[in-house]
């Protein structure tokens, strides 16, 4: 443990003396390893999706039909204000009365939820859309199945064959995309109708294969994508996500880390900042476990006006690693050299990018 300690400071001197004026000055609050402190929130959360809506942010989250919670500021204090839909999720299968990891994005004048329902370490999985003019509780309709894994009608055809219908986000580029995926063979992109509630070809649904970790029990989960001219970034979430036991936890880095690739072409390849895709392992970490933040993942970003803002879960390693003390924390993003860097200051200089 001691010598885990002196290592991480050394590490961390070593950063402090290497890196350019710039970054440490963003960096004053850094944590061991470099990375900046995340600032932490009341929100009890896992795989956080939040937005902002004129002066307020609202966070979706698994819960009995998808959870609301509207805050005036990241920080909190964030109220649960309600569920997303009716009833169960328009889908038969899974635990449809909990659909997981929502992302809620605003196309024009109509808010999305996509959605999924599926139980712990199974493939029959399915991701479904809700739509509504409003992003609180209440209003929104259901339009059910996008696209299904493990059974069901279209799940016997690449690539619902090999991969599980989970942890959908949306990329809109030429057309929108569906990008899901976790485990298994890893993380798919397919083409939407243009009104974003079907695949746009059900029978030749046209994939890219764009994440996969090739190591093991094969941890890449939790896309989520973003443009900040020139790039389009994939986002993943590596490793293993929560309910961890503190005497067994996995080998330092195999938890959940925040991991990053860019390309110009919004179908890919992502390649890291070594040049490795990251369908062939590759993977910049941008925010991993530091100080008593354990295994952060489950990521978004936003942008508050000024600034694009990364969020995600992460367990306190002073409360527990149990699978409901996942709390969310969020940093700045800022981009030297194009490679996303999440800080704890706000950079001085703004960012304008997409999300979906
Ligand atoms: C959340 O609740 C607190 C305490 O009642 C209140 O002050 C705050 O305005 C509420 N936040 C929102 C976004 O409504
Ligand atoms: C998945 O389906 C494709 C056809 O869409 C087929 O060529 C491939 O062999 C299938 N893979 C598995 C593992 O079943
Ligand atoms: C972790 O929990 C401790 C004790 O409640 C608290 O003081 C600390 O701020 C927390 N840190 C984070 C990053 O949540
Ligand atoms: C979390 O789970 C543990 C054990 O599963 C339970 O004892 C505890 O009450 C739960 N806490 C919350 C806040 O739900």
């Amino acid at each position: 443990m001691l010598v885990v300690l002196f290592l991480l400071s050394l590490t961390s001197l070593c950063y402090s003396l290497t890196v350019p004026l710039k970054a440490r000055d963003a960096d004053t609050t850094a944590g061991p390893g470099g990375y900046a402190h995340t600032h932490p929130t009341d929100l009890m959360i896992h795989d956080p999706s939040v937005i902002k809506y004129g002066d307020k942010y609202y966070a979706y989250g698994v819960g009995v039909y998808i959870n609301i919670w509207e805050s005036w500021t990241m920080d909190g204090p964030w109220n649960l204000t309600g569920s997303l839909l009716d009833g169960p999720a328009a889908i038969n299968k899974g635990a449809n009365t909990e659909p997981w990891a929502p992302n809620t994005i605003q196309v024009g004048d109509t808010f999305y939820c996509y959605y999924a329902v599926s139980e712990a370490g199974s493939r029959d999985s399915a991701i479904g859309v809700a739509t509504s003019s409003h992003p609180g509780p209440g209003g929104w309709t259901d339009h059910g199945l996008v696209l299904q894994t493990g059974s069901g009608v279209g799940s016997q055809q690449y690539p619902m064959n090999v991969s599980n219908a989970i942890d959908p986000t949306i990329l809109i580029a030429d057309v929108p995309y569906l990008i899901y995926g976790s485990y298994w063979t890893g993380i798919y992109q397919v083409p939407l109708s243009e009104d974003m509630l079907s695949m746009a070809d059900p029978q030749s649904p046209d994939a890219t294969h764009l994440v996969y970790a090739p190591q093991g029990i094969h941890p890449a989960e939790g896309s989520f994508a973003t443009y900040h001219a020139p790039y389009y970034y994939l986002w993943f979430s590596h490793g293993q996500c929560c309910d961890l036991n503190a005497n067994a936890l996995p080998a330092a880095g195999h938890e959940y880390s925040i991991r990053v690739g860019r390309s110009m072409d919004p179908r890919g390849p992502y390649l890291d900042k070594d040049g490795t895709d990251l369908v062939n392992g590759g993977g910049t970490i941008v925010y991993a476990s530091n100080d008593d933040v354990y295994a952060p993942g489950g990521e978004g970003v936003l942008n508050d006006g000024q600034n694009d803002i990364l969020f995600y879960h992460y367990v306190n390693t002073t409360v527990g690693y149990g699978f409901n003390q996942t709390s969310m924390g969020w940093n700045f993003l800022d981009y030297p050299d194009g490679w996303p860097v999440a800080t704890y200051n706000r950079p001085s200089t703004s960012s304008s990018s997409y999300f979906w």
